[in-house]
């Protein structure tokens, strides 16, 4: 691998007050490109521009995939990762399903190793407040044909990530669009799944709401993902998730929640939920809570759920609040403040 620096930083303190996610880029990314049917030797490099003509490929197809992860300034100035192998596992099976080639293990991880410790002044140490790691494939070629393209570009690249919600949000269960069908891509984190959930959001966003929960294509009678969140229900003590499947994101901190959970003996179910069957337990008093996750959110409670013309408001959160006391357990594993039963915290050393 070779190392490029910056000549200058650009990191002021400003940077660690940024409100925006994912609006603030570190010094330095990586760059791998795959030609000639191999992966070359990655490159990392001052943050910038890359080159393209209006002919590249992803901008036609979208043969283009990522992953979200973060680093974590512990208290004593450590970096940590989350379960980084999980990414590493879950890129490569979105690119397979994409028709792309796999990125090796060495390429990912050092790679990424690498660029976090070279950048590892940016990594805030705020509580609350990380460096979101964003690792992109997509395809290069020089070609509008409609095949898979032969060349392709891995980047990672780093940007300052506060708060993503800073209130509980209101949800609108889809009733007419749809995130994923069988046999497509919902399990992958291909670009196109993101592209396709902004307009159905953006009517969400007229009528009140901040999220869409995308519910099954078939019939729209069960709670599949909500915005870009896998989703979880308490009724009464008992935690339901969907399964996953060919339509939902095998989510990093949905399986972490689930065993987090377990752990604090509360019961998870991992079946399908039916709309009515949340809405019948709002009706009796039996919902406690909804919420989302997923690593740039970490956990958001609902406050509210649009179904049809009605809208569930939903329970005050509370200390007993399940949510807000998984989130903190995560976090805190997460900072290198609790120990870490499951070994998911990955020290980034310093070279
Ligand atoms: C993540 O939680 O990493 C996501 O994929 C959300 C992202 C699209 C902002």
């Amino acid at each position: 691998m070779r190392i490029e620096n910056i000549e200058k930083t650009r990191l002021t303190a400003d940077v660690f007050e940024e409100k925006n996610f994912g609006s603030s880029f570190s010094d330095h990314m990586l760059v791998c490109e795959f030609k000639e049917n191999e992966w070359q030797e990655p490159v990392i490099k001052p943050y910038g521009q890359i080159n393209f003509t209006p002919a590249m490929h992803a901008l036609h197809y979208g043969q283009a995939c990522f992953e979200g992860m973060k680093a974590f300034k512990g208290e004593n100035g450590d970096v940590f990762l989350f379960r980084p192998e999980k990414n590493f596992e879950r890129i490569n099976k979105s690119a397979e399903r994409l028709a792309m080639p796999a990125i090796p293990k060495e390429i990912f991880l050092d790679g990424l190793k690498a660029l976090i410790d070279l950048d590892r002044a940016w990594v805030p140490s705020k509580y609350g407040m990380s460096l979101y790691i964003r690792p992109v494939i997509f395809s290069t070629e020089e070609i509008i044909s409609a095949r898979g393209s032969n060349s392709f570009m891995f980047v990672i690249l780093t940007s300052i990530a506060p708060d993503y919600y800073n209130k509980p949000l209101r949800v609108k269960v889809a009733d007419h669009y749809s995130r994923a069908a069988n046999g497509g891509v919902g399990y992958a984190k291909a670009a196109g799944n993101y592209g396709a959930s902004f307009y159905p959001t953006g009517l969400a966003k007229e009528e009140g709401f901040d999220q869409v929960i995308w519910t099954d294509a078939a019939t729209h009678s069960y709670f599949e993902e909500a915005g870009t969140m896998n989703i979880f229900v308490r009724i009464e003590d008992k935690l339901l998730t969907a399964p996953i499947s060919d339509r939902i994101l095998n989510g990093v901190t949905r399986d972490s929640l689930i065993l987090l959970a377990e752990k604090n003996g509360m019961t998870v179910e991992q079946r399908p939920i039916e709309v009515s069957e949340v809405y019948e337990a709002n009706q009796n008093g039996s919902l406690k809570e909804v919420f989302g996750c997923g690593t740039a959110v970490v956990l958001n409670n609902f406050s509210a759920i649009g179904y049809t013309d009605k809208v569930m408001e939903l329970p005050e959160i509370t200390e007993e609040s399940w949510g807000p006391q998984l989130k903190k357990q995560m976090n805190e594993i997460q900072y290198g403040i609790a120990d870490d039963p499951f070994g998911w915290r990955v020290l980034v050393e310093r070279k």
